[in-house]
């Protein structure tokens, strides 16, 4: 049976949710305080770039299942499942700013008019669900309602394809009839025989974190090898390759580059790092992948470094700004600290990126300079650094830079281009694990 849904907060995650959850047949409200956002999603046009997402918001507004709202009180009043899609941004101590959904909970508890299933998407720390069923049973003195932890997983750019294709879905739950209810609201999914892994809420809210820092750490992994590979001559593309096939590895997330970055992995490996400590366990693993990160990125303009000598005064063309490719996003980008250590060494950076480019202005001002073209940063460059893996980047016209480019440098971070073909055009070329 379809749901009445009301979904807090209109980001990636409360939005992707909005609508898939509309696309799976239910009557779904998305919420949101900014207003104009709210206008925008119900004229049909989406605040985020993310691939198809224009199409299913159109396509779920016109059939009337779906529509935004900035009135939190009577979006909560009219529904029987709401989630939270809110913000949980660190703090600067690395803990988890849980104000934003404080603020929806309290909403939740004034409108509690009738049984609800409060549902947390947003990832928060272990605990954090148990401490909303207190927290609104002691503000309404009720226990007509149920919480479940239903972390969510997608990747930004893959963010509609992953909701309608999850590996799993996580339900952390305590009553049956909320899990009945889950079900409905995953009818589509459960339908398709998606895995759903039924726990208690700290499992749920530990899967999470776990989830990304393994991946953090896989990445971090496989660029010390490829730091190593080029110490000792070995090739780090060939090694990932070969660590793939071993089924138990996989080959997944094995690509060296200049460390991860996005909202997700380097939030929620501090997070975690905060919740071992919290609880007196060791942690010390994931510690040593945050500071491993945060060196791979400065290793890449060590390469520039040791390449051109001094950097005083040097002309450097940045491609890519997003912290990956089929997004704008720059949130902790390795692109920002890159920019920012070449800032502190007095250089001139000009930067190209698809998509990224206003956030780049947002974050950088006048510090540096903004290109429409590739080619436009390239020109009278002493060395290029590619740092986004976009495809046109893949087919950049080499001859051309070769002709524009003040000096033939390449630093490939991404290990995108063909080597040996930049080689033989005179580049001098660097990549990442690779001689
Ligand atoms: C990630 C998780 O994949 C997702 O499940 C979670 O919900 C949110 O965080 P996302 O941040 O969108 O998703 O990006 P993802 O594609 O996972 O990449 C994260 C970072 O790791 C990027 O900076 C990417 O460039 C880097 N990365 C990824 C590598 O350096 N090497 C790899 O092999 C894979």
């Amino acid at each position: 049976m379809s749901k009445r849904i009301t979904v807090v907060g209109t980001g990636y995650v409360g939005l992707v949710a909005a609508i898939g959850f509309a696309d799976f047949g239910n009557q779904v409200i998305g919420v949101d305080i900014d207003k104009e956002k709210v206008d925008k999603l119900n004229a049909g046009i989406s605040p985020i770039y993310e691939h198809g997402i224009n199409d299913y918001l159109n396509r779920n507004l016109k059939s009337k299942r779906l529509r935004f709202s900035s009135d939190i009180a009577s979006s909560i009043i009219e529904s029987e499942v709401i989630f939270i899609g809110v913000g949980t941004p660190p703090k600067d101590n690395g803990d988890v700013d849980l104000s934003q959904v404080e603020n929806v909970i309290n909403e939740i508890s004034k409108n509690l008019n009738d049984y609800k299933v409060i549902v947390t998407k947003s990832t928060v720390p272990v605990g954090t669900n148990k401490w909303i069923k207190e927290y609104i049973k002691e503000k309404t003195n009720s226990d007509n309602f149920d919480v479940v932890s239903n972390p969510e997983f997608l990747r930004e750019g893959k963010a509609i394809t992953d909701f309608f294709h999850p590996d799993r879905v996580i339900i952390g739950y305590e009553s049956e009839k909320s899990k009945e209810i889950l079900k409905d609201v995953y009818r589509s999914l459960y339908l398709v025989e998606t895995p759903f892994v039924w726990c208690n809420y700290e499992t749920a809210e530990l899967i999470k974190y776990a989830n990304n820092a393994f991946l953090a750490t896989k990445i971090t992994f496989i660029n010390q090898i490829a730091n190593l590979s080029e110490t000792i001559g070995a090739d780090v593309n060939e090694v990932a390759k070969a660590l793939g096939m071993d089924g138990r590895i996989n080959s997944k997330f094995l690509h060296a580059g200049p460390g991860y970055g996005g909202s997700c992995f380097p939030k929620d490996t501090k997070a975690l790092v905060q919740i071992g400590a919290k609880y007196d366990v060791n942690m010390s693993l994931v510690k040593e992948v945050i500071n491993s990160n945060e060196l791979q990125k400065i290793r890449m303009v060590k390469k520039l470094k040791n390449i051109l000598g001094d950097l005083n005064d040097r002309c450097i063309a940045i491609l890519g700004l997003a912290f990956k490719s089929e997004t704008d996003d720059m949130r902790e980008s390795p692109a920002i600290s890159i920019i920012n250590e070449l800032i502190k060494n007095n250089c001139k950076i000009k930067v190209h990126d698809p998509k990224a480019l206003n956030n780049a202005k947002k974050l950088f001002g006048d510090k540096i300079i903004y290109c429409e073209y590739s080619l436009e940063a390239v020109k009278d460059a002493d060395a290029l650094m590619l740092v986004t893996e976009w495809n046109e980047y893949r087919n950049l016209n080499l001859n051309n830079i070769a002709k524009l480019i003040k000096q033939k440098i390449i630093i490939d971070t991404r290990n995108m281009l063909p080597a040996t073909k930049v080689k033989e055009l005179g580049f001098i070329y660097e990549g990442v694990g690779r001689k």
